[in-house]
C-alpha cells in the first residue's frame, strides 16, 4: 500500500501532543476501552533503534488515549509456531509487556487463522488426527504462555466467505466446522479468564455474512462450548461504510444471543487524493461508528 505525505506529517508533528483523550471519552460513554493495536515496538527493537519514535510511543502509552492495545502480528501463527514444534514469543511478549507496563487491557490476536499461517500447516497434508494435535499445540502453548495476560483472544479470525459460508482454509478442508469447535473448546480449557472471541470483517451490517457469524455462535452454543464475543474488524469504507441503524440492528443480533460485541480493526478508507467531501464522509462514519452498552 501506498502511503500519503498526509500520514507522516501527522506522526512528525513535533508540537503539542494529541489530545484527543478517546479512552476518556469512551470510558465516558460507558464503553470499556478505546485501543490501538501496534507493532512499532517490536520493529524498533528489531532495528536496534531504541527511540525511533519516541512520540508514537508517548501517544499509544497514554491511558487517556488507549486503554487497550494489541500486537497487530507477533501472536499470528506465522510468528509463534514458524516450524512444528517451535515456538517464540519475542514480539507477542513486547507488546504485551507495555500493556502490563501502562495498566492497558491486552487484546490477544489471534489463534487460528488461514492467512499469516506458518507455511509448514498451510502446505502439508494432513490426516483430521494429525490437523487436530496441531491446533490442540498450538492453543496450548500460545494460549497458555499469555494464560491469565488477555482481557480477550480472537480463537478463530475469517472463517467466512462473503456469502456467509465457510471458507475454504487448510481447517475447513480437512475438518469441516468442527476446527471451530475443537478451537473454542480448546481455548476454554486453557485460559478461562479470557474472552473468547469469533472475528471477521464485514460483519457490521445485517446481511449473508453476518447471519454466518450468528450461526457459528449458534453452533458453538448448541455444542456447549464456550463463545464470548463477537470481534467486528470494522475495516470500512468512508463511500459506502453500514448506516448507523444498520449496525445498531446487527449488534442487537449478535447480543441477543449473549455475546458481547468490539469493533477491533476499526479504520474508515478513503480514496486518494482526499477532499474536503471524503473527509466529511470519513468523520461522518467514525462518528457512527460506536458499540452499543448494555446495561
Ligand atoms: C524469535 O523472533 C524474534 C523476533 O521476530 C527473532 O529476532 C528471533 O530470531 C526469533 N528467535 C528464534 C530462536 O528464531
Ligand atoms: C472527492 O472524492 C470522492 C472520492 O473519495 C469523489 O467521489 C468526489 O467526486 C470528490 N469530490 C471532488 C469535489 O473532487
Amino acid at each position: 500500500m501506498r502511503f500519503s505525505t498526509a500520514v507522516p506529517i501527522l506522526v512528525a508533528i513535533s508540537a503539542p501532543p494529541a489530545v484527543g483523550q478517546l479512552n476518556s471519552y469512551a470510558k465516558k460513554a460507558g464503553l470499556k476501552y478505546f485501543g490501538a493495536a501496534t507493532d512499532s515496538p517490536g520493529q524498533r527493537e528489531r532495528a536496534g533503534l531504541e527511540t525511533a519514535y519516541p512520540q508514537y510511543d508517548a501517544i499509544l502509552q497514554d491511558t487517556d488515549e488507549f486503554g487497550q492495545t494489541t500486537p497487530t502480528n507477533g501472536q499470528k501463527w506465522l510468528f509463534t509456531e514458524p516450524e512444528r514444534g517451535v515456538f517464540n514469543f519475542t514480539e507477542g511478549d513486547i507488546v504485551a509487556s507495555i500493556a502490563a507496563e501502562n495498566d492497558q487491557l491486552l487484546r490477544c490476536h489471534t489463534l487460528v487463522w488461514h492467512s499469516q499461517l506458518a507455511p509448514w500447516v498451510e502446505e502439508g497434508v494432513w490426516t483430521p488426527e494429525e490437523l487436530r494435535l496441531i491446533i490442540i499445540e498450538h492453543i496450548t502453548q500460545l494460549m497458555g504462555h499469555y494464560k491469565g495476560q488477555c482481557y480477550a483472544w480472537d480463537v478463530v479470525n475469517e472463517a467466512l466467505n462473503e456469502d456467509g459460508t465457510y471458507r475454504e482454509s487448510v481447517f475447513y478442508n480437512v475438518l469441516g466446522e468442527e476446527f471451530i469447535k475443537l478451537a473454542f473448546s480448546t481455548a476454554a480449557e486453557i485460559d478461562p479468564s479470557a474472552k473468547l472471541y469469533y472475528n471477521d470483517y464485514n460483519l457490521e451490517s445485517p446481511g449473508a455474512k453476518s447471519e454466518g457469524a450468528i450461526r457459528i455462535v449458534k453452533l458453538l452454543q448448541e455444542a456447549g462450548i464456550r463463545i464470548d464475543g463477537v470481534g467486528m474488524q470494522a475495516h470500512l469504507v468512508a463511500s459506502r461504510a453500514p448506516t448507523l441503524d444498520q449496525q445498531t440492528a446487527v449488534m442487537e443480533s449478535y447480543g441477543a444471543l449473549g455475546v458481547e460485541v468490539a469493533l477491533t480493526e476499526l479504520d474508515v478508507r478513503v480514496e486518494m487524493p482526499i477532499n474536503e467531501t471524503s473527509m466529511a464522509w470519513q468523520s461522518e462514519v467514525y462518528k457512527n461508528v460506536r458499540v452499543l452498552v448494555s446495561s
